[in-house]
């Protein structure tokens, strides 16, 4: 019994130490993206957009969006690769995003890549040099959350300057020929004069019951639905 006992303690005691032992020298292993902004939050709105800056709500997140989280791809149901695309903490997490140096960032990487890891991949078009410039800018500057009040204007709306600007920056990447999101072209004026004509537009970018709600994960702001509003009203200016 008393050996029991000891041989119990001794067996308790080795237990301590070695707890002990395994905790004094635990350390929180390396994490090759600790400096990544990951968790900053939206930083403030600026009052005005400083034209050498790019950013992250304004241009970025709606150009990654309707270029990569198309539905079969980078979106959260999808998440090809493990790659999801659709809101800033994922981006930088799962694009391996390295701040101030698109060289090393995967998800640049892969934009320039002049092989078979190219994105976006065939039939869908690679981005234009516009596009990815403003990508590598962005990850330049630091790859921040920010954002911009761009003074939006909702008293003289035009095709050219305020409606296709808009929907190449929110919709034709879901919307183009090579790849037509629930077979619909947006490939110029006369696409939008008919999807405003049936009453899809509106009732898509409202978020109403009976459309399917465009844009996908987050809705066009409320300056942006106006100015189409207008646009309509206004019966199409080109
Ligand atoms: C991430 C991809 C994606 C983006 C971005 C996107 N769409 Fe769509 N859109 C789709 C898909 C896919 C469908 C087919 C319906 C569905 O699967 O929900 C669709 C359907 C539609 C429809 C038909 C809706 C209906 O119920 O009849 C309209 C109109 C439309 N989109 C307009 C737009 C406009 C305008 C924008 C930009 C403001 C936009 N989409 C942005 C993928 C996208």
């Amino acid at each position: 019994m008393k050996t029991n006992f000891r041989k119990c303690t001794h067996a308790f005691t080795a237990l301590i130490l070695l707890i002990t032992f395994a905790c004094t020298n635990y350390q929180i292993p390396d994490n090759p993206l600790a400096d990544n902004p990951v968790n900053n939050p939206l930083s403030a709105t600026e009052s005005t957009c400083d034209s050498d800056t790019v950013y992250f709500q304004n241009t970025i997140l709606p150009l990654v969006v309707s270029s990569c989280a198309t539905t079969g791809c980078h979106d959260k149901v999808s998440h090809r690769d493990g790659i999801i695309l659709t809101d800033y903490a994922s981006i930088i997490r799962t694009g391996e995003i390295k701040p101030g140096d698109p060289g090393d960032s995967e998800f640049f990487e892969t934009l320039t890549d002049d092989g078979d890891d190219l994105m976006p991949p065939p039939p869908y078009s690679p981005l234009n040099s516009d596009q990815i410039q403003q990508i590598k800018t962005w990850i330049h500057q630091g790859a921040i959350n920010n954002a911009c009040n761009d003074g939006c204007d909702t008293t003289l709306v035009t095709f050219s300057q305020t409606i296709w600007p808009m929907m190449q920056n929110y919709c034709t990447g879901c919307h183009s020929s090579a790849s037509p999101g629930g077979g619909i072209v947006i490939a110029g004026y006369d696409d939008m004069v008919s999807l405003a004509g049936n009453g899809s537009l509106m009732g898509s970018i409202r978020y109403e019951s009976g459309y399917s709600p465009m844009p996908i994960n987050k809705p066009l702001s409320d300056c942006n639905i106006t100015q189409l509003q207008k646009w309509i009203d206004d019966e199409f200016p080109q």
